[in-house]
């Protein structure tokens, strides 16, 4: 298959703009996620493999995966008959007692987990990084948490800030120790909670340290990477070194792997770096867009939900936790990233390192400075001259820009990344060289078109 617009550019977007404009009538900003709207606002139909449709027709390579959930593809046929097949038993949320297929689904979690010893589901990544943090005060007693700058964990008062502040924001100079301004990412979180959220620089370890030596921490929650400001890995020690301060201080260090869970590897990025969280929080590639998210952790934090002692006791419950379609979604998705004859992270890595090498050359050949930062299927171009550490480095070093054309001109050419600067892109399963290729091919024609 082949995009006939490659070399071509000529979107058209009629139809998503009347979408837009008659959703707008009735909800408010005309879609259901307002992370969603970005420029172009592009209403898509149909998805299959590693393509996208939209109303108006248009295809597209995508590399977006609707935020990074969809490893095996969109609309994967061996998944989409599990579903099925889970409705045609007569399963149905019964709400009450439990379930086999929920104990299958944990028992397959923990085996791709093995530093984890209980785990629990909900239905997305923000309610278990706040379920998380809930478990971390109940266990030490203590309220404060610390956020990383540029980091996402979800919709939720206590994680719901610093990720992509402005200059402005943040006070014009870079912030050192435990000075970094909080800057919610909404209103109406109380003030009182405001006071015991911290943020600090990803990668700076001596700014968890002065906070937690100056206030009650609970909890330090993290990405293990940062993918929500494309991909910014720990320094080497970072993550060993966040594991000693948390022992140290007797607070709770939490994993968020709802990006990097089942994606960077099958046992998530702790599975990589080898570092054991207290807790960590799942989503998104667990299912394969499906709407379920996981807690997993050690055994004396997660068995909070069952304390003898009501004030240490956590409430984990939930009308749609663990429904039976996106758990017999999870069971699919999980049974094919753990089969060794498919070799899904294999292909991954393949895929991932092609595009990441035609990219570097393609830039190198036409005189851009950009460097490619990569974890895995997880992958991101700076356009700068190396690879940021923290957020302040991109602020400073990203060419915001480019960036933003760059991906405009991909888009005119098929190729779907999310048109906002930075975001991180995504390969899935689907995806195939001649996918890889395409795409190269699109960069070229692309870059041309700058000169
Ligand atoms: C790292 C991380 N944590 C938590 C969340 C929140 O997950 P959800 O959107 O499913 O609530 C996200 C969502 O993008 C995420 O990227």
């Amino acid at each position: 298959m082949s995009l006939s617009r490659l070399n071509q550019p000529r979107l058209k977007l009629t139809r998503s703009a009347e979408l837009l404009q008659r959703n707008s009538e009735v909800i408010p900003g005309g879609l259901a996620s307002i992370n969603r709207k970005a420029d172009p606002c592009i209403a898509f139909a149909r998805a299959r493999g590693s393509r996208l449709w939209d109303v108006d027709g248009n295809e597209y390579i995508d590399y977006h995966a609707g935020f990074a959930p969809y490893i095996l593809g969109h609309n994967d046929e061996e998944q989409n008959r599990a579903v099925v097949a889970s409705m045609e038993q007569g399963l149905s949320n019964f709400g009450s007692g439990p379930s086999e297929a929920e104990g299958d689904l944990t028992r397959l979690v923990l085996e791709c987990l093995p530093m984890a010893e209980k785990a629990q589901f909900l239905n997305t990544g923000s309610e278990a990084t706040a379920q998380a943090i809930r478990i971390a005060r109940a266990w030490t007693g203590r309220d404060h948490v610390i956020l990383m700058q540029g980091g996402y964990n979800g919709n939720q008062n206590v994680v719901a800030a610093n990720l992509m502040s402005t200059k402005q924001q943040l006070g014009g100079r870079q912030i050192v120790g435990d000075e970094y301004p909080l800057v919610p990412m909404t209103a109406g979180i109380p003030e009182g909670e405001r006071k015991v959220m911290h943020a600090v620089e990803f990668n700076d370890l001596s700014a968890v340290e002065t906070v937690a030596k100056r206030n009650p921490v609970a909890a330090v929650i993290l990405e293990p990477v940062l993918q929500n400001i494309g991909v910014i890995k720990p320094r080497p020690g970072y993550l060993e070194g966040l594991r000693k301060l948390a022992d140290q201080h007797g607070f709770l260090l939490i994993f968020d792997e709802v990006k990097t869970g089942f994606r960077a590897s099958l046992g998530g990025y702790q599975g990589i770096c080898g570092v054991r969280p207290d807790l960590s929080t799942f989503g998104k590639a667990l299912a394969n867009g499906f709407p379920i998210a996981a807690l997993a952790g050690r055994r004396e934090y997660m068995d909070l939900a069952i304390s003898d002692d009501p004030s240490k006791r956590v409430l984990i419950a939930g009308t749609y936790n663990c429904h039976p379609v996106p758990v017999a979604a999870a069971i699919a998705c999980l049974k094919k990233l753990m089969s060794s004859k498919l070799d899904v992270h294999g292909k991954l890595e393949r895929l991932a390192r092609r595009l990441e090498d035609g990219q570097r050359s393609l830039f190198a050949k036409h005189g851009i400075q950009a460097t490619i930062v990569r974890q895995g299927s997880a992958h991101c171009v700076y356009f700068m001259n190396s690879a940021p550490n923290n957020w302040w480095e991109l602020l400073n070093g990203h060419d915001f820009e480019f960036d933003a054309r760059y991906r405009r001109a991909l888009i005119d050419r098929g190729i779907y990344n999310f048109p906002v600067p930075v975001k991180q892109g995504s390969i899935s399963y689907a995806h195939s060289e001649e996918d890889v290729d395409l795409t190269l091919e699109a960069t070229e024609s692309a870059l041309k078109g700058f000169k």
